[in-house]
């Protein structure tokens, strides 16, 4: 079965200002990307409006979090109506510094997922373990309990893997320098493609990209393996260059 088409996404999280992000993207523009890669910048939601005027044209729009609820007495809350009305194609959902920073549970990533699908904005769903459940041969488990409400819901809903991206980060990983292994990274992917395979349509074309000290130097390796279809890229999407090199590796 051919692999779908690889999807890299630099996700900013709280970095940025309106000047460095207009010359990023400046730079950006000179990469030619062809259409081997699709590619995203998700971005603190109070720049969707000037960056989607700078975005080169082969770069998605994503956000990083988005409400739980339709609309409301939700004070400081940004709805997926919002972000769709500012032309947000992805969204990061349950991402492990929401997780352990925000106590961001199950219910409230699912209520999220429901509210990113309902405006046709695609999630990307979040899951990997901590360092002690990785000790503790945990990481399986973790993964399939993480997933197991997103999992059923795209079931009853009958979602295809086009519908999704899920992105599979290790916390021990993530903005460490300590990436998992090619190897072991790819194991876990082929457990989570065999869960979706259970529950959506079309889980071959289901976009599972890795997270986590991703570099220019690691990535080409990272993506080669079968189950792995790009990556969510934190540190190394904040300069052009690292970026353009980590988007090449997707398709090389
Ligand atoms: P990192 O972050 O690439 O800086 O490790 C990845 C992420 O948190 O999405």
């Amino acid at each position: 079965m051919a692999k779908p088409v690889p999807f890299v996404a630099g996700n900013w999280k709280m970095n940025g200002n309106l000047l460095a992000n207009q010359q990023l993207l400046q730079q950006l523009q000179t990469a030619d990307i062809g259409s081997k890669v699709e590619v995203a910048v998700c971005v603190p939601a109070i720049y969707c409006h000037s960056v989607k005027a700078d975005l080169p044209a082969y770069i998605g729009l994503g956000a990083q979090n988005l409400a739980a609820f339709d609309n409301g007495a939700y004070t400081g809350e940004i709805s997926a109506a919002m972000l769709q009305d500012c032309a947000v194609q992805y969204v990061i959902i349950g991402h492990s510094e929401r997780r352990q920073l925000f106590n961001e549970g199950e219910q409230e990533i699912l209520a999220k997922f429901k509210q990113a699908i309902a405006h046709g904005i695609t999630p990307i769903v979040c899951v990997g373990e901590s360092q002690q459940e990785r000790d503790q041969q945990q990481t399986k488990a973790r993964i399939q309990s993480q997933l197991a409400d997103i999992l059923a819901f795209a079931k009853s809903q009958k979602l295809s893997g086009k519908d999704l991206i899920i992105a599979y980060e290790p916390i021990w990983a993530i903005g460490t320098g300590v990436s998992a292994s090619p190897h072991n990274a790819q194991q876990v992917h082929a457990f989570i493609r065999a869960l979706a395979e259970q529950n959506i349509r079309d889980a071959n074309a289901l976009r599972i990209i890795y997270g986590g000290s991703v570099t220019a130097q690691n990535a080409a390796e990272i993506f080669l393996q079968k189950d792995i279809n790009g990556g969510l890229i934190g540190g190394a999407s904040l300069k052009a260059a690292p970026f353009i090199s980590i988007i090449a590796a997707a398709w090389e």
